[in-house]
């Protein structure tokens, strides 16, 4: 079969690779792509969000399943499009993606369902939001309404702190039309894991945890980023967790149903491990990143064969299979980010690395320049992701792999998992 997949970073070529492991891929796009998918994929020049120009290539390439990476496309409705065209795609409806398009329609949908989650209220003027925050008192959480590029997430230490981002969200509108609502929110304390589920509708079948490192500095300091890092398993999801988190997506996705939303898709919890159990820090419509990356090398069945079993209805006869293994990825950053960052530097030692087992470079943002080589093209270079018989293991494969990588102004976390091994350590 023909497959399409729209995006063009780690999490993409992680979907990529994975995809080309089955024998019934034949053929695999990926709009926009990167340097890293090309290797594997045919890469076409498409933005992720040109929704009409995306349905018209799978229709006249006779794509059998498109897979869409990111949450914009979603929310902009490319699943909507694509099916009324008669395309096969994976990935939730405009109207289910609003769990994370709109953080106010997803707290009122998990107040309503029972989801545990923070106490929050809902405000559409900045003044009344201003107001409520000086009652409260801080830490509070002040969050755009709609999406922001993972960055509408003030977690406020004092008031004023919390009345400055009502001001910049709501008045200044730094983040446009996102800002029109903020959801204000008790803060949480708490190990932050995420557990993504897959889902036709009517089954559901929950995926490996992970966890992902948002701080761009070891020891969790310095301004938050998309993800410098993440591990799965994550020993803070205990079975003894389980249930709770069953609950969750269960009262989620019976939440959505009688609101007459079936959600198809992918569906990733951030949650909070609390003293008292997991709660909902928020739902994504899509596959986590850098999550992707460390949770597909850690699944045994043909991902092809699931993905198809969720757009059908049949996920119930799809069981997954996994491997007893961990996996650790690894991000190299251009130098300068989160903030202003550089690009065009040249790449080196991804041969070498490649050549690795157990190894596999997840690009992020590359490109190939006029001659051929690989330089960096975005904030988040590389996922360097191994995987091994243990998390300890795993960490160990990966840094080895990241040291024989080089482009100026490479900058990684050294502790990647670090807490997940010391808490290991401490139970056994
Ligand atoms: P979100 O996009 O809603 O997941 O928020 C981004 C980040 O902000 C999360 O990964 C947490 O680190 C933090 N955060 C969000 N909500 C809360 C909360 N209620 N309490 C504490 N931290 C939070
Ligand atoms: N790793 C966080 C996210 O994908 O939103």
């Amino acid at each position: 079969m023909n497959v399409l997949v729209i995006g063009g970073g780690g999490r993409e070529h992680a979907l990529v690779w994975k995809l080309k492991q089955s024998d019934r891929v034949r053929r695999i796009w990926c709009a926009p792509g990167n340097a890293g998918i090309a290797e594997l994929a045919e890469c076409v020049p498409i933005a992720a969000t040109d929704i009409e120009k995306l349905a018209t290539f799978a229709s006249e390439h006779r794509v059998d399943l498109t897979v869409v990476g990111p949450e914009a496309p979603l929310c902009a409705g490319v699943v909507d499009v694509f099916a009324a065209r008669g395309l096969r795609i994976f990935g939730p409806t405009r109207a289910a993606a609003q769990l994370e398009g709109s953080k106010a329609f997803c707290k009122q949908l998990l107040l309503e369902a029972g989801v545990p989650t923070a106490a929050a209220q809902i405000f559409s003027d900045a003044a009344a939001a201003r107001a409520h925050v000086r009652k409260q008192g801080a830490p509070i959480v002040v969050k755009a309404d709609g999406l922001a590029a993972g960055k509408g997430v003030v977690v406020a230490g004092t008031v004023a702190e919390a009345e400055q981002a009502i001001t910049d969200i709501m008045e200044r509108r730094v983040f446009g039309a996102a800002g029109e609502r903020v959801v204000i929110e008790e803060c949480l304390g708490g190990e932050e894991a995420s557990v993504m589920a897959l889902t036709d509708g009517q089954t559901y079948r929950l995926l490996a945890p992970a966890q992902d490192h948002k701080r761009v500095f070891d020891g969790d300091r310095g301004p938050n980023t998309g993800g410098m890092g993440a591990y799965s398993p994550a020993p803070v999801v205990s079975a003894r967790w389980e249930p709770a988190i069953h609950e969750i997506f269960q009262r989620t996705l019976a939440g959505l149903r009688a609101r007459g939303i079936t959600y198809r898709g992918v569906l990733y919890a951030g949650l909070m491990m609390t003293a008292e159990g997991p709660k909902v820090l928020e739902f994504n419509c899509r596959f986590g990143d850098p999550e992707t990356q460390v949770v597909l090398p850690r699944l045994d069945s043909d991902l092809v064969e699931v993905l198809e079993a969720c757009v059908t209805g049949t996920l119930s006869s799809c069981p997954l299979r996994w491997h007893d293994n961990a996996a650790v990825c690894v991000v190299m950053a251009a130098a300068g980010y989160p903030g202003e960052y550089r690009r065009g530097d040249v790449i080196e030692g991804l041969p070498a690395v490649s050549g690795l087992a157990n190894v596999c470079v997840f690009h992020a943002g590359t490109k190939r320049d006029g001659t051929g080589r690989v330089v960096t093209d975005g904030g988040r270079v590389l996922g360097v992701t191994a995987w091994e018989h243990n998390l300890a293991a795993a960490v160990a494969r990966a840094y080895r792999a990241v040291a024989q990588v080089r482009f100026a102004g490479a900058q990684y976390r050294r502790d990647i998992a670090a807490r997940a091994l010391s808490n290991v350590m401490v139970q056994t």
